[in-house]
Formats: C-alpha cells, sequence, structure tokens
C-alpha cells in the first residue's frame, strides 16, 4: 500500500488528454480475440483491468502483443475457437473483465475457472450466472455467487431470450457475447438503457445485430472480420480532471479525444445543470463511437437534484460529483443508486464515511445520499477499500480542502488511470506520497 496525499493547489492549466477507455478496450481486445486475422489497437488502456483481460484472452488461445509504438496486435481465433486454458484466469479486480469473459466461454466446450481480488471476490455474479446457465452452461463455486468459479461450458449452446432485472451493462454484454457462438437469434431486452459500447462494436465488426426499442437480437457463429480500432480516452477518466478544474480557482483545461457516448456523458450533463463551465469542441465520430474535445473552466457551482433515469449515464461518477457538490451551494442530491453498493466497493458507505472525515455534510440514503456546501477541513486519512475511483475522489477533493487529504493506497488508481497523479501534477496539483 502507497499512501497518497494531495494539497491546495494553484490553477490547474494545459491541453492533455487521458488514458484510453476502459469499457471500449476491454470490448476490443475481446472482439480481436473472436476475429479471424490481425486486429490492431491503438490507444487502449494498459491499465490493470485490461492487461488482465489481454492475459486472460492469451490464455484461452488469441495471439496478443503489444509493439513499441504501444500499438496493440490482436490475433483472433474465430468465433468457436477459443481452448480451455491450463491455469484459473486471475481476473484482479475487473468486474467488466471477468462478467464479459464468463459470458464468452459459456458457449465454449471448454472448463475455466475465474479468481479474483478481495474485492472482486465479494462482488455479486449470479447477475450473469443465471442467465448463462440458461445457454447450458454450469458453474460450480460458492453457493452465494462470488468468484472463484468454474464455468463448464455449453457443448451444444441453446439461444435464450432474457430481460435484464438490473440495468446494467456488463450483464447484457455477457449475455450479448454468449450469443456470439450459439447457433440462431439470442435477445436481450433492456428496459433501462445502459452503455451499448457492445451494440457499437458487434456492428463494428460485422456481427448480425438488430436493435429494436428494447430488444437486442444477435445472431450467433457467423465470422467475424478483423478489424483496426482507436480506442477514445476515457470520460469516466477525464472526469476526475473536469471536476478538478471546475472546482480549483483559475483552472482552464482542455481535454482531447474524449469518448462522448450519450450512455456515459449523464456526469457531463450534471455539472452543466450546476453552473459548470464546460464546452465540447471539434465533435465527431470514430471506429462507431462519438468522440469531442472537452473545455473547462473553474465555476462556481450550484447544488442540483440528479435524475434518477440519468444514474446509468454516470454510475461509474458518483464519487466524483461527491467532490463537486461538497464546492457547490446548497445540496445536491443522488438517489436511485443502490448499484453503487455492489461497485468495486459499496460507493455509498465508503464516499460517506470519508466524506464525513474530511468535514464534508453527507446523508447517506438506502439508495443514494445527499451532499452540502461545506467548508472541506481534510486533514484525514481515507480508506479506498481497493476501488480506484473513491481513492482519485478523494485526492480531487484534496485540491481545495484546508488540509492535505490522503489515501491509504494509491496503488489502486493503476486499475484505470495509470499515471494519474503524474499527469494531475503536470498541470498544476500538488498529489504526493
Ligand atoms: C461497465 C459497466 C458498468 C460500469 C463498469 C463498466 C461496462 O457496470 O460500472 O465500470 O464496461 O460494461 P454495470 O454493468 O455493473 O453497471
Amino acid at each position: 500500500m502507497n499512501q497518497l496525499s494531495s494539497s491546495k493547489a494553484g490553477p490547474l492549466s494545459g491541453t492533455i488528454t487521458v488514458p484510453g477507455d476502459k469499457s471500449i478496450s476491454h470490448r476490443a481486445l475481446i472482439m480481436g480475440a473472436l476475429s479471424v486475422g490481425e486486429s490492431k489497437i491503438s490507444g487502449l488502456l494498459e491499465g490493470e483491468d485490461v492487461l488482465a483481460t489481454a492475459a486472460a484472452l492469451r490464455a484461452l488461445g488469441a495471439d496478443i502483443y503489444r509493439d513499441d509504438n504501444a500499438l496493440w496486435h490482436v490475433h483472433g481465433v474465430g468465433i468457436g475457437g477459443l481452448r480451455e486454458p491450463a491455469e484459473p484466469l486471475d481476473m484482479g479486480n475487473s468486474g467488466t473483465g471477468v462478467r464479459l469473459l464468463m459470458g464468452l466461454v459459456a458457449t465454449h466446450p471448454i472448463e475455466v475457472t475465474f479468481t479474483g481480488d478481495s474485492s472482486l471476490s465479494s462482488r455479486p455474479m449470479k447477475r450473469v450466472t443465471i442467465p448463462l446457465s440458461e445457454f447450458g452452461a454450469k458453474f460450480s463455486g460458492s453457493e452465494d455467487g462470488t468468484l472463484p468459479i468454474k464455468v463448464i461450458g455449453a457443448l451444444t449452446p441453446m439461444p435464450i431470450s432474457y430481460e435484464l432485472p438490473v440495468a446494467s451493462a456488463q450483464v447484457k454484454s455477457a449475455v450479448m457475447l454468449a450469443g456470439l457462438n450459439t447457433p440462431g437469434r439470442t435477445t436481450v431486452i433492456e428496459r433501462i438503457p445502459t452503455r451499448d459500447h457492445s451494440e457499437r462494436i458487434f456492428k463494428y465488426f460485422g456481427v448480425p445485430i438488430e436493435i429494436d426499442d428494447n430488444d437486442i437480437h444477435v445472431s450467433g457463429q457467423t465470422e467475424l472480420t478483423a478489424r483496426d480500432m482507436a480506442v477514445p480516452a476515457d470520460p469516466s477518466s477525464a472526469s476526475f480532471l473536469i471536476v478538478a478544474a471546475l472546482i480549483t480557482e483559475g483552472s482552464d483545461l482542455t481535454i482531447k479525444n474524449v469518448g462522448m457516448n450519450p450512455a456515459r456523458t449523464g456526469l457531463f450533463k450534471t455539472l452543466v445543470d450546476m453552473g459548470g463551465d464546460i464546452s465540447f469542441e471539434n465533435e465527431r465520430q470514430e471506429c462507431g463511437e462519438d468522440v469531442a474535445d472537452i473545455h473547462v473552466k473553474y465555476s462556481q457551482l450550484s447544488g442540483v437534484t440528479v435524475p434518477h433515469d440519468r444514474a446509468p449515464s454516470m454510475i461509474d461518477e458518483y464519487p466524483v460529483l461527491c467532490a463537486a457538490a461538497a464546492y457547490a451551494k446548497g445540496d445536491t442530491v443522488m438517489r436511485g443508486i443502490s448499484e453503487l453498493r455492489v461497485k468495486e466497493s459499496d460507493r455509498i458507505s465508503v464516499m460517506v464515511e470519508g466524506l464525513q472525515a474530511c468535514g464534508v455534510n453527507i446523508i447517506e440514503h438506502d439508495d443514494g445520499m445527499t451532499v452540502s456546501n461545506s467548508l472541506v477541513n481534510g486533514g484525514a486519512l481515507v480508506k479506498t477499500h481497493l476501488d480506484h475511483r473513491i481513492a482519485m475522489s478523494f485526492l480531487v477533493l484534496g485540491l481545495n480542502a484546508e488540509n492535505p487529504i490522503t489515501v491509504d493506497d494509491g496503488t489502486v488508481i493503476e486499475t484505470s488511470f495509470p499515471g494519474f497523479s503524474n499527469l494531475m501534477n503536470s498541470l498544476g496539483a500538488k498529489i504526493c506520497p
């Protein structure tokens, strides 16, 4: 464990970009691994979560390597061509990695054991094993549906029609990926829209997919064409810089090439509603995804009530929104977000504990929290519970606090945002061990 502290700093200014999108990076590697031929991926996130997926796909038979220009080369095995790995696949901290790969292997006639760190091993997996059982896959492991879990893939998978009981892109994608090696048409019914990176990348790689209203139909057992991908910068990672600039007087920052998929931009909308000076420039499409450069300046924010139906489009951003809310006038009400309790940590109780220790006025609700304008005293040591977004959110909060804020473990940031502290410091922040 390496502690990191952030202290009051001058304005943040400059033009930079942030590492590649985590969701798209996992999916680009997986689709490359299922295609015949070579896919080249630029901008891939080289964080621990995505590296765990790359290692797992190698163990499943794909040839994946990085060249000296940071271009990733993936030679796929074709749909149906995965081989049984010799060892369990250690997915580290990555919920996306494990849930997507469980879906992928569930319809291959192989046995694969998945393990993870203590955070991942406490997260619910029944949400994927239940629909994947319907394809004919079997699972062995603990009764409560947590890792380690052995997946015994179906020999003759049957297509299913599945209505998602939770708004989860991971569950949706697990079912879609299982559909790829299943004859016939697999259907996922999604009443509350979640990030649609899988739908977009399926189209991009030539999977026959039809979307009509809430229904997503995937036709299985077709051949995928290898494609080159340019992964945009991660809007969730950009969010830490955007909030940092909004709360630090005099800041003026441009973040280039950020993913602007509408299913991911809920925090940007909320910050604009709060009075944030944020503009989107050079809007364009790349490899099936929306991209723009984001220009943000220090702003006096005011609290808002975040609409419930916006939650899926900013599900990872509530911790950093709490940092903005602490400095905003009035109250910021965040409800309808019980899903935060089953992320890398229970993000509601961990934020409440840490914010209270820093002197922030926060009320915990069963399904969310309300943060009020505060004189942020800081001076606390915050427990991150193996959660990268908790670590970064408190380091952002510390940029304006009366006393430094320390997180107990800065190494967890490596899962999604390698180089976070150096990048922040290069813009004017003060984050150090
Ligand atoms: C992700 C979906 C979300 C999100 C996670 C990435 C994805 O999880 O929190 O960081 O890439 O599909 P849920 O599907 O569990 O909401």
